[in-house]
């Protein structure tokens, strides 16, 4: 009491000196210093208020391997040494697989057998996990055509562990005017952890992780974490079993908690009781574009720290470390819940939800969706499927999940979901029973292989569920966009989840996630799987989406899970924060340092590139 009434004495109550600050990561701690740099103005610091408007502008393109500027090995060399050895020149894995100095088949055999459900792909420095966005120049395969070449994969990797580290890589990326990419896990499916002919500094081994018992900053006072840049969900799994809390995580093991899901929202079971990713931070560390290592929180450097909760990763610095909040453990009671559509099975004693009439089914999957509204608002979550099989045949597959319900309440809080079924026809006469896990469980580090998923996506706001017109609306545009499925060979995803003001909290409640996230009920999803997105192809897919846009043209999408060609993004991905976010980025990054598709600012930038839409596989250069 004595602390808080001398800082509001001397006026300065509102100001982060009121953190009871932890002790710092080591990881923080190592910086850049002026014996580091030494003579080596390439890694020197640049200062962004000085930067006038012709010499941001100077570039036509970002300097290219085979360019005069491009920098000699001497240089390349000389940078090592001040990383200390953590630069790395990575041949693409699967260059084994091909012809060439590289061929291994004994190493190619053991990458198609034996690295699915591993951990193997997360720690490759080139790797992303969805393939088309490097360009598809050395794809994973049996006997492949051609040769492998390095296309979007960046030709160098800083693996980083250390603000240090981070700081000489963004200072040379900037002052040699190179392309600079950031990669954590590669889990991006926009080609956002790729480029040509760049330096990536990869976050992978920032792996600290810190218990606060008690955090004090503004009005919060409570358990917080402070965690490293590269920690994935898996590992925060096994920290909160370790220390008896729940942490707002990524569902998928091995997604960044603190990388890019967090920067552009972060979904997962428990948002509609705690909030989106970005709504748990309360302070970051992040090396801006002028190489400056700083603190981001509501009281220090406020506008980075607005714009880095939900704004977007690769766009305004490099986060190397953020303290969120921790919550007090929690169960999740989960219950599962399918209907089969097979028109032309002659079964005459069904299984529960197995059915033959078309409209039957797709008023069951209506009465799924429109009662999981209930489920949001006691705070859970729900995560579904529609597959299109052949012969007109549909799989609608769903979890619908509590927070902290036993399972008895779990069951009868679904009891009228069971009713509106039977009613309808659909027998639900013995549905499963939920069962119940700890959020913070220990949990494998398996994670996915490559492949080549591309969403296209829409926030679908509860205005939908309110008005039954809409509601009808809505419906018909997810069954017809799901039954032009079959044939173009894409799937329906709907997760449910309720993110509001309310439940964001303090200081969530004012950052720059998408608006239409604090309105959602439905982040609804066409998936494809389809490399090749040649033209026609895509306009078909649009064409589904253009009925999901009309039925909420206000609303948005979310880019994480979203669409790199989507159009008009700025509105559709940022919404009304996209002008500020835009300030935000000009004056942080005058140099256009930081770049990735449909971030803020990136429309000032194209990737010239042939082949797959939106491919990194190109020079950057500037627009017009
Ligand atoms: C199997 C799977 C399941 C998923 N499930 C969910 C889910 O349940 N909920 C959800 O919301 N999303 C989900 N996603 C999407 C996920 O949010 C995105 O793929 C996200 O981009 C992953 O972030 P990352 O940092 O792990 O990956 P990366 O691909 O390494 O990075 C993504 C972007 O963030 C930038 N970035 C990364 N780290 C930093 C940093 N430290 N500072 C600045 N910029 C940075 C990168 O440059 C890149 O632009 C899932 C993805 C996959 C593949
Ligand atoms: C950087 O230095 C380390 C240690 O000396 C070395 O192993 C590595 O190959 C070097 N990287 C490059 C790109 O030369
Ligand atoms: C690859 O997997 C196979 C079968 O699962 C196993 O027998 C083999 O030992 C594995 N090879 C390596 C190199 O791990
Ligand atoms: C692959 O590389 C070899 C050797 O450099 C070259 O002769 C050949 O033409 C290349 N093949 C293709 C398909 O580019
Ligand atoms: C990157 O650095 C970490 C930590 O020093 C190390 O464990 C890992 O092997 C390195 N990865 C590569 C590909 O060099
Ligand atoms: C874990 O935390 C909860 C609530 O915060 C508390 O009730 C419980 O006693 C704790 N359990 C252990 C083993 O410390
Ligand atoms: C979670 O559920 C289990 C089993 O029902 C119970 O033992 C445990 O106390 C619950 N934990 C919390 C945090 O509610
Ligand atoms: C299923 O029944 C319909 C009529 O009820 C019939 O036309 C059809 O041939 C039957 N199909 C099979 C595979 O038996
Ligand atoms: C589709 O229906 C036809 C004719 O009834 C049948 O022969 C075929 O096996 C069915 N295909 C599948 C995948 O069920
Ligand atoms: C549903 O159950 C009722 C009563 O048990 C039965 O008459 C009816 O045929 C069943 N309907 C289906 C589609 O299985
Ligand atoms: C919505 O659809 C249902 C079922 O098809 C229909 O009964 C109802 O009249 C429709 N409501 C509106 C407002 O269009």
């Amino acid at each position: 009491m004595k602390l808080r009434l001398s800082l509001v004495f001397t006026g300065i109550f509102l100001s982060s000196a009121i953190a009871l600050k932890p002790r710092a990561l080591l990881s923080d701690t190592v910086q850049l210093t002026q014996d580091d740099i030494g003579d080596f103005s390439a890694i020197d610091f640049a200062d962004e208020a000085t930067v006038s408007l012709a010499e941001s502008n100077v570039q036509a393109c970002k300097v290219f391997p085979g360019d005069r500027d491009w920098p000699s090995v001497a240089e390349w060399a000389r940078l090592n040494r001040t990383l200390g050895g953590a630069l790395l020149r990575p041949t693409p894995a699967a260059a084994a697989c091909y012809q060439g100095p590289f061929y291994d088949a004994e190493r190619c055999q053991y990458l198609l057998t034996n690295t699915s459900f591993s951990h193997f792909w997360l720690d490759e420095p080139l790797v992303s996990l969805t393939e088309w966005s490097q360009g598809g120049t050395c794809a994973l395969a049996m006997n492949p055509q051609g040769n492998c070449t390095r296309g979007g994969f960046p030709e160098y990797v800083v693996n980083a562990t250390t603000v240090k580290h981070v700081q000489a890589a963004v200072n040379f990326a900037r002052n040699k005017r190179i392309r600079l990419i950031i990669k954590n896990t590669g889990h991006d499916f926009g080609g956002r952890s790729v480029g040509a002919g760049s330096l990536s500094i990869w976050t992978h081994h920032f792996k600290a992780m810190e218990f606060i018992p008690s955090y004090r900053l503004g009005p919060y006072n409570g358990n917080a974490v402070h965690f490293g840049a590269g920690v994935e969900s898996w590992e925060e799994k096994n920290f909160m079993a370790a220390h008896n809390i729940s942490v707002v995580s990524p569902g998928c093991g091995t997604v960044g908690g603190v990388g890019g899901w967090m920067n552009s929202g972060g979904h997962t079971t428990i948002t509609s009781k705690f909030g989106l990713g970005a709504d748990q931070v309360l302070s970051l560390g992040v090396v801006t574009a002028s190489g400056r290592f700083v603190t981001a929180d509501p009281y220090t450097n406020p506008d980075l720290f607005f714009a880095l909760r939900g704004g977007g990763g690769a766009t305004y610095g490099v986060v190397t470390s953020a303290i969120m909040k921790a919550h007090p453990p929690v169960n999740v009671t989960s219950t599962s819940l399918s209907l089969t559509l097979s028109p032309s099975s002659n079964t005459t004693n069904p299984n529960p939800g197995m059915l033959t009439d078309t409209e039957q089914f797709w008023q069951g999957v209506a009465a799924y969706y429109r009662f999981a509204a209930r489920v949001l608002d006691a705070g859970g979550y729900c995560f579904s499927y529609i597959y299109p099989l052949p012969n007109n045949s549909y799989r609608f597959t769903t979890s619908s999940s509590f927070v902290d319900l036993a399972p008895a309440a779990a069951h009868e809080f679904m009891q009228p979901l069971y009713d509106d079924l039977n009613n309808l026809g659909i027998n639900i006469t013995n549905p499963p029973s939920p069962f119940v896990s700890l959020y913070g469980l220990p949990s494998s580090s398996n994670g996915p292989s490559p492949g080549n998923t591309r969403y296209r996506s829409r926030l679908l706001p509860r205005e939908n569920w309110e008005d039954d017109e809409l509601w009808n609306k809505t419906m018909g545009a997810i069954r017809t966009a799901t039954e032009g499925g079959y044939e173009g060979d894409f799937y329906f995803h709907g997760t449910l989840t309720s993110p509001t003001k309310e439940v964001a909290g303090w200081p969530g409640a004012d950052n720059a996630v998408n608006p239409a996230w604090r309105r959602n009920r439905m982040h609804a999803m066409l998936m494809d799987q389809t490399p090749d997105q040649s033209t026609e192809r895509d306009a078909v897919i649009q064409g589904y989406m253009n009925l999901l846009r009309e039925a909420a043209p206000n609303a948005g999408s979310y880019m994480n899970e979203g669409d790199p060609g989507e159009p008009n993004w700025q509105q559709a991905f940022y919404g009304d924060h996209y002008p500020r976010l835009l300030r935000i980025k000009r004056r942080r990054d005058p140099w256009g340092l930081f770049w990735a598709p449909t971030t803020v600012g990136s429309e000032g930038w194209t990737v010239r590139a042939e082949g797959y839409h939106e491919t990194q596989n190109g020079r950057l250069c500037r627009v017009g």
